[in-house]
Formats: structure tokens, C-alpha cells, sequence
């Protein structure tokens, strides 16, 4: 079986594949990962094994490099986001099919090379039958348009950005940017957490998004239990 990487966010912490792993110290040239070692995989929780990463911190390039290191090849991205669609409604799931990044981050600072940005479509069908499998309510296709954060968006950054995209969120897309710069595989499953801003007329704050987030945390802690069980060939 090839090696997985799992990038999730603070939910990680609350699973069984964190009292169950091995805390394991990857040291990359971006710096230190910790990462969770289960059975034949990486876990990785992007905000650090105590949550106390913000959005805007997140050492990308240090989780990515690391997942390769330990020489994974297909990554899955558990990501929060925020629904720029009336139909898309909090408590369902969505899994990308492409994105919007317009700072994209890099591994190739000084060198000249492009890579195309891609979500893989091999290990979003992996995604799409778990989801199908659990009789989850998902969608199996959307755009994620990405925001720095930490702050959440202003309602005519909402009203722009939802002409073009079905969520929102913060951490999806450098993934899946630099995934691709070091050809590994990367898909993600997002988890739909409220509504974004001015979307609909009830107020929004971090505590309903946290709230949310915690309901989805068994779902989602399902779903990778299956995506680690799979045969990838
Ligand atoms: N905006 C940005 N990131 C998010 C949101 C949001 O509404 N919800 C969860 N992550």
C-alpha cells in the first residue's frame, strides 16, 4: 500500500489516530513537523499538535516537504470552509474540484519553473465513493476560493468572490499548490461550517464556525478512517 498524508485541521487532535500514533519529528529545510505516525500513514494537524497554529501561520511548505520526506504520495486535506451558496448549507461536505489562489505560496523561489495547478481526480473519486459509502450530504464538485485570513471576509468580499467560487476557506488551496510542486497527489474534503459572510441574514462569529467544526470532527474522523483503509491500485 502506498504511504498516505492526512493535513487536517484542530479536529485531529480529538480523533483516535492521535492517542492511538506515534509522535514522530520531521526535521525539513522550511522547519520542524510533527507529525502522528498510524499503521501506514502520516497525520499531520496543520495547526500543530497543541492547535495553536492561526490560518495565516501555517507552515505549508514545512507539512508538504515533510509528507514527502516520509515518502507519501497521495495526500487528503481535511478543510473547514465557508459556503458562498444558499444550497451548499452548514453541515454538508464538499470535495473541490478546482480553486482560486491569487498568492499562491512556492518551493521555487529561485528557480524557473511552473508548475499547472490540478486537484487529483484519481483520489477525489476515492473521496466521492467514502462519501457515497458513509450516505453523507455532499457535493462532489465546487470551487474553493482561498483567503489569507486570520480575519473572516467582509460581506462585499462575499458578494465578489461568489460569483466565481462554492466555498471559502483558508488552507486548501497552498496545499494542493505545493502538493503539486513536489508531484504528490492531493485532494481534500471539505467540511461546510456556516455560511459566509452576509450570505444569509444571521450574524456570523469564529464560536458558531468552532461549533460546527466540532459536529463535523466524527464525520470527518470516519472518512479517513476509510481513506486509510483503501487500496490505492
Ligand atoms: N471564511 C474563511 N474561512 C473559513 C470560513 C469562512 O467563512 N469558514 C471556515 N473557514
Amino acid at each position: 500500500m502506498e504511504k498516505v498524508g492526512i493535513i487536517g485541521g484542530k479536529f485531529i487532535l480529538k480523533t483516535k489516530f492521535f492517542r492511538d500514533s506515534k509522535k514522530k519529528k520531521i526535521k525539513t529545510p522550511f522547519g520542524v513537523v510533527e507529525a502522528l505516525s498510524y499503521k501506514n500513514s502520516f497525520l499531520i494537524c496543520r495547526h500543530g499538535l497543541k492547535g495553536e497554529i492561526p490560518p495565516h501561520r501555517i507552515n505549508y511548505k514545512a507539512n508538504i516537504f515533510g509528507l514527502k520526506k516520509l515518502k507519501a504520495k497521495y495526500i487528503f486535506g481535511f478543510n473547514s470552509v465557508g459556503s458562498l451558496k444558499m444550497k451548499i448549507k452548514p453541515g454538508d461536505f464538499l470535495i473541490p474540484d478546482d480553486f482560486i489562489d491569487f498568492d499562491p505560496p512556492t518551493f521555487f523561489e529561485e528557480k524557473m519553473k511552473f508548475i499547472t495547478p490540478e486537484i487529483s481526480e484519481k483520489l477525489r473519486k476515492v473521496l466521492i465513493k467514502i462519501a457515497k459509502k458513509l450516505k453523507l450530504k455532499f457535493w462532489s464538485s465546487g470551487v474553493y476560493f482561498t483567503t489569507k485570513g486570520p480575519r473572516l471576509e467582509t460581506k462585499a468580499e462575499v458578494n465578489l468572490i461568489k460569483n466565481f467560487a462554492d466555498v471559502v476557506g483558508m488552507t486548501m488551496a497552498k496545499e494542493a499548490t505545493l502538493a503539486k510542486e513536489l508531484d504528490l497527489e492531493y485532494a481534500s474534503f471539505c467540511s461546510v461550517d456556516n455560511f459566509a459572510h452576509g450570505i444569509v441574514k444571521t450574524s456570523l462569529s469564529q464560536e458558531k464556525i468552532f461549533k460546527f467544526q466540532e459536529r463535523s470532527a466524527k464525520i470527518l474522523e470516519k472518512v479517513i478512517e476509510e481513506v486509510l483503509n483503501e487500496d490505492f491500485d
